[in-house]
């Protein structure tokens, strides 16, 4: 059997990691500012994360839902610390789509309603209801039906009002900030009029925090730098480090109700371990503090006369979530910042290169990630 082919490989293949350093099979030494695509939170092999996930593997690694899990409990407690969601519960579930799909199942159970409002160029997931609200037809099958779903551009608030005040919707789905799109933001005004709607018709607010989220925006949650509160968030990606995850976190007006939601990996005990060595690694080592002054850093560095760097039109995004926006006489400059230069990032579409770094960068690293562009583009 070989591997069904729905990637598109680099002929890389990195086997060991340290922090933001990478080597491939052969030795070759890279830099990674693309954090396995906004996974690798506290750096790659942290040692805290080692000793804690090999501790619970040598005890016990995985029971099922049916008995009494402590480490579940100690998460969401922690976690609602963290992120000052304290009165909201959890749901653990094994990676983002899947947060998606629990958390807009919850909605549509909780208000009796079926639809769902979404934006253009959203991208929430690839299972049946995730997908249906991301605004990609090329990934959906005609099996992944949205007939349930209306898109509507980001930031427009009278179409927001034009769909919701039916009040047909269940929820509304956003991400706190749009990263496969190219990295686009909905404004502080946007969000507090999606707040008040939602209140108003009856919507259920579902923040898709699972790229922007976990401390990667200088905020534990990207839509709290606007202030507002979800009725519910979907997280995955950094939670556990690479470990699969996902997690949904429920406001308290939602009720619980017996086979509501289910799973059988979800919230397992070296999942759970491996998110809580998270925690104690962005609270140890201060690392929200340092995406968002690492942010700050590269901000100042790709605006050197207070204008955008001559190889990009714009530099969009929050803390260690960066969009640039790459002009065109620059084409295939990510390729090359890789093979020539050994920089790992990230993508969105041909002209947009997305820096999604572990929290722990330093401005050593980022220096020397500036000195090969400006070597490349000079
Ligand atoms: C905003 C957002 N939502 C959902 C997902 C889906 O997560 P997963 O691939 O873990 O299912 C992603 C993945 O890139 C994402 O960026």
């Amino acid at each position: 059997m070989d591997l069904f082919k729905v990637y598109k490989l680099w002929d890389i293949e990195p086997v060991r990691g340290l922090d933001t350093t990478l080597w491939d099979k052969d030795g070759n030494e890279y830099t990674d500012l693309y954090g396995g695509h906004a996974v690798i939170s506290i750096g790659h092999s942290h040692p805290h994360y080692i000793k804690m996930l090999s501790e619970q593997l040598a005890k016990l690694g995985f029971y099922s839902n049916a008995v009494q899990n402590s480490l579940q409990k100690e998460l969401a407690r922690r976690l609602g610390k963290s992120c000052g969601y304290e009165d909201y519960s959890l749901f653990l579930c094994n990676s983002g789509a899947e947060a998606n799909e629990n958390a807009m199942k919850a909605a549509s159970f909780h208000t009796g309603r079926a639809k769902m409002l979404a934006f253009s160029r959203a991208f929430h997931g690839r299972t049946s209801g995730a997908v249906a609200v991301t605004d990609n037809p090329k990934i959906r099958s005609p099996f992944n039906t949205c007939e349930n779903v209306t898109y509507i551009p980001l930031n427009d608030i009278e179409a927001a009002e034009k769909e919701l005040s039916s009040r047909l919707y269940a929820g509304v789905i956003i991400e706190g900030i749009q990263g496969i799109a190219g990295i686009y933001e909905p404004t502080d005004g946007f969000l507090h009029e999606l707040r008040r709607l939602c209140t108003k018709y009856g919507s259920i607010l579902i923040l898709d925090e699972i790229q922007s989220g976990y401390g990667r925006t200088g905020k534990f949650f990207a839509h709290q730098h606007s202030g507002i509160r979800a009725d519910i968030i979907t997280t995955a990606k950094g939670m556990a480090n690479g470990f699969p995850i996902g997690g949904v976190i429920i406001s308290p007006e939602i009720r619980p109700e017996y086979g509501m939601l289910g799973t059988t990996f979800g919230g397992n005990h070296l999942a759970c371990t491996a998110a809580l060595a998270v925690l104690d690694v962005l609270e140890n080592e201060h690392l929200i503090e340092n995406a968002a002054k690492m942010g700050e850093y590269f901000r100042a560095a790709f605006h050197p006369d207070g204008k955008p760097d001559h190889a990009i039109s714009e530099y969009r995004g929050k803390g260690l979530m960066i969009g640039l926006q790459i002009r065109q006489e620059y084409a295939g400059l990510r390729d090359r910042l890789l093979f020539e230069e050994h920089f790992f990032t990230g993508a969105a579409g041909a002209d947009v290169i997305r820096l999604l770094p572990s929290l722990t960068i330093s401005v050593a690293t980022a220096s020397r990630f500036m000195d090969s562009w400006h070597r490349l583009t000079r």
